[in-house]
């Protein structure tokens, strides 16, 4: 089902900003993304050159709405290229994060003084195959869709577990370069609308890296939509004397990040 707002162009995000904290932009179209005007730079276009008009017109929907999304930041149109692993490769001093689903298109984006990190997934409302459920979550994981589907059946639990773990790993490879697996991640979704996401120790960062709180996930159903977002916040990092921990890791990601952004917005 696509929102009754619909409207193919992007606008300050009304279903996505419900879930997002207040220091980030964020904008969203729905419906069918267009498959022509696109107004994409030449550099987003010669990214394309091989992809199929279905791709080219969600790369392009997520682009407007990524522009949108960064005028509320004051941050001026400039090309968002994918990085070599499919991440978008935001202008200095800006983080974020882009989603695209049947009907559906977003963006949210921050100052990266604010914010070290954002995932945001959008997914249908609708249940994951059954032979997904497997890969996607743990035994605990399949014990709560269980306990939540005995609950409220009309919620499609498994779906909403894949979206915030989808939305874990967007705001994860950026931060360390490195993908996570399902099984890597535990999430535990509150029915208030909030998610914690536990992640692993591995090379190069130590969990215990991330304090309570310091990253926040929360999740909408709406208008026959998943949406599922998570932040990092800047600031309060554990410290630690381990070189190349994650807090040291993100630090030296900040300095260089402000370095950058003064550059660019003095
Ligand atoms: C890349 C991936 C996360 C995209 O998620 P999706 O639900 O299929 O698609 P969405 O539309 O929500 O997101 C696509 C956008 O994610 C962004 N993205 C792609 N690769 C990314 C990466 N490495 N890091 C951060 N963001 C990335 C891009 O902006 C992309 O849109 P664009 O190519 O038009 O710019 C997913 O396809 C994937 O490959 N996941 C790997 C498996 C995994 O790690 N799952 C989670 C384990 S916890």
């Amino acid at each position: 089902m696509i929102p009754a707002h619909y409207s193919p162009r992007p606008r300050p995000a009304e279903l996505i900003a419900d879930i997002l904290p207040p220091a980030v932009a964020a904008a969203e179209s729905t419906g069918k993304a267009p498959r022509t005007g696109f107004g994409l730079f030449p550099a987003e276009e010669a990214a394309l050159r091989t992809a199929g008009p279905g791709r080219r017109a969600e790369f392009a929907a997520g682009r407007l709405c990524a522009r949108a999304a960064l005028a509320g930041l004051g941050v001026p149109a400039t090309p968002i290229l994918p990085g070599p692993a499919g991440q978008p490769q935001w202008p200095a001093g800006v983080t974020g994060s882009i989603t695209h689903c049947a009907g559906y298109q977003a963006c949210a984006v921050a100052l990266a003084a604010d914010v070290a990190a954002i995932g945001i997934d959008a997914e249908p409302h609708q249940e994951l195959p059954a032979t997904l459920i497997e890969a996607v979550a743990t035994r605990p994981e399949r014990a709560w869709i269980r306990q939540q589907a005995a609950c409220v059946p009309a919620g499609c639990w498994d779906r909403l577990l894949f979206s915030a773990k989808e939305s874990v790993a967007k705001l994860w490879y950026p931060l360390t370069a490195q993908w996570l697996s399902f099984h890597d991640v535990a999430v535990c979704l509150a029915d208030t609308g909030t998610f914690s996401a536990r992640l692993p120790s591995g090379p190069g960062w130590a969990s215990g890296d991330l304090p309570e709180g310091r990253m926040m996930g929360r999740w909408l159903i709406r208008d026959g939509l998943i949406l599922t977002a998570i932040t990092l916040r800047c600031g309060g990092l554990a410290t630690s004397s381990r070189a190349g921990t994650l807090a040291g890791l993100l630090r030296r990601q900040n300095e260089l990040r402000t370095r950058r952004s003064t550059a660019r917005f003095s």
